[in-house]
């Protein structure tokens, strides 16, 4: 019997994990799920299939898991037979067939590979044949070739490569979603014009170190040449994420500033503001050739005329390297207000079995740590309102999202530089048409986490 048959009308609901490529990898899920007839449930109560998409980055995120995998096994049965839970993404490539030993009411794991897999290890279940775990060192059906439910119409996720190389002592990533793999440029040029012709107005290219895209494939095209391509294409906005600053090369600095379509803000991971402990983290560049870079940008940027501050900039922190000291975090905080990030995510280190900073002794107590993180925190709060208050009296162009969770008048969406913004919906104007429309907004206010306006 063939898997459309077994999964049709089998309830299902999918609970995501991580960074984009976990969440696109769930798009692709759902899209695939759904094309065989299974029906999407808002709750794991009504659903007879539970599929978790989980992330290790950290560890919290390992804990996370297990708790909601366990507090399933007393939830009611959603019909005659028992509920499957499938359990894929980063954690189920990294401990396979041990996560079942660990919770034997696991049906299924799959690897970050795997994904076509998952209809026939499900139908494999329903036929009675057990666990089943399926974890393949390469692709045999690339996710790419899965239909996928995107979550926004106008917003799509168009992975380019998937793995990463550099091994940061820190992360795990390498070792879990392996080497370095470029989309063919033709594969993701043909996806973008389905995009396109869907009425997508808005692209993010996807990677775990998308300035490496095409080094593994030919040597060219390389990521430049891929900015040009698609800004040409007729795409209104081009983001992409992520960017690793050793491998930003002048060519795709200069294709950021003078590609129309790519948005004004950039996502850059510095990590830390200490050399010694960019060194200890394998990073492969200093404080001195980070500001370097975001000079260059700028610079770049202001001759292309992309607008005022521009780039916006965003990073990634880790507080409490181990070996970390008082003058190193000081470093830190010196240099995300040398920046002026308009957000930074930070995160306090966590240990990862495997990785070489994961054998490093470090004795500085968790108070000490978490207070570091604190005034990072603080920091960041004062450079993002910072950053915001140059928009004041400016026009900005919003792209549409929805309406504020508390108030449906009021329109929210993003402006170029990827800053939430608000403002009231036009009277009599449905909400929801407005949706994945570009309007001009005149920026009346600015917070730390969002601006506000009148539309124009
Ligand atoms: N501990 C804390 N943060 C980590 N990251 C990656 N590995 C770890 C770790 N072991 C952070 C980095 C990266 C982001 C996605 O997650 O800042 O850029
Ligand atoms: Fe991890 Fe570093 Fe690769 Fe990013 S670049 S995924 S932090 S190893």
């Amino acid at each position: 019997m063939s898997a459309s048959q077994r999964l049709n009308g089998l309830t299902y609901h999918l609970r995501t994990f991580g960074c984009q490529m976990s969440f696109h990898d769930s798009e692709r899920i759902a899209g695939m799920l759904e094309s065989l007839g299974a029906l999407p449930v808002s709750g794991a109560e009504q659903a007879e299939l539970v599929v978790f998409m989980t992330c290790c980055v950290r560890e919290k995120a390992d804990e996370r898991l297990l708790g909601q995998v366990a507090s399933l096994k007393n939830l009611p049965q959603p019909g005659l037979a028992p509920r499957i839970i499938a359990v894929g993404g980063c954690i189920g490539q990294r401990d396979g067939a041990r996560l079942i030993e660990q919770l034997p009411h696991i049906d299924i794991v799959f690897g970050t590979h795997n994904l076509a897999a998952l209809p026939d290890l499900v139908q494999a279940v329903l036929a009675g044949e057990g666990h089943q775990v399926e974890l393949l060192a390469c692709e045999c059906q690339p996710a790419t070739s899965l239909p996928s439910r995107r979550s926004q119409a106008w917003h799509a996720w168009l992975p380019i490569m998937t793995g990463c190389n550099n091994f940061c002592s820190y992360c795990i990533v390498p070792y879990v979603r392996g080497r370095e793999k470029s989309r063919p440029f033709p594969d993701i040029m043909a996806e973008l014009e389905r995009l396109l012709a869907e009425g997508v107005v808005e692209v993010t290219l996807l990677g775990q170190n998308v300035n490496s895209y095409g080094r593994d494939l030919y040597g060219q095209p390389r990521f430049a040449d891929l900015l040009v391509a698609v800004g040409q294409s007729g795409l209104a906005r081009l983001r992409f994420t992520t960017s690793h600053p050793k491998d930003l090369s002048p060519q795709s600095i200069e294709a950021f500033a003078h590609t129309a379509a790519v948005m004004p803000h950039l996502h850059l991971p510095v990590q830390s503001g200490s050399n010694r402990v960019l060194a200890a983290m394998n990073r492969h560049y200093s404080v001195e050739h980070y500001l370097g870079l975001v000079h260059e940008l700028r610079a770049a940027c202001a001759m292309s005329g992309k607008g005022a501050n521009t780039p916006a900039l965003s990073t990634d922190i880790i507080v409490g390297f181990p070996g970390e000291t008082e003058a190193d975090f000081e470093a830190t905080c010196q240099l995300v207000q040398e920046v002026g990030y308009s957000q930074a995510f930070t995160f306090i280190y966590s240990k990862r079995q495997g990785t070489p900073a994961a054998k490093v002794v470090d004795a500085t107590p968790a108070v000490v740590i978490q207070d570091r993180f604190e005034r990072l925190v603080t920091l960041v709060q004062q450079s993002a309102w910072q950053a915001n208050q140059g928009e004041l009296g400016q026009t900005v162009e919003v792209l549409v999202e929805g309406t504020s969770k508390r108030d449906a008048n009021m329109l929210t969406g993003r402006s170029p530089k990827n800053q939430t913004v608000h403002a009231p919906a036009p009277a009599g104007v449905d909400s929801e048409r407005l949706c994945g429309r570009i309007l001009k907004v005149q920026v009346t206010e600015a917070r730390t986490w969002y601006l506000r306006g009148e539309l124009v």
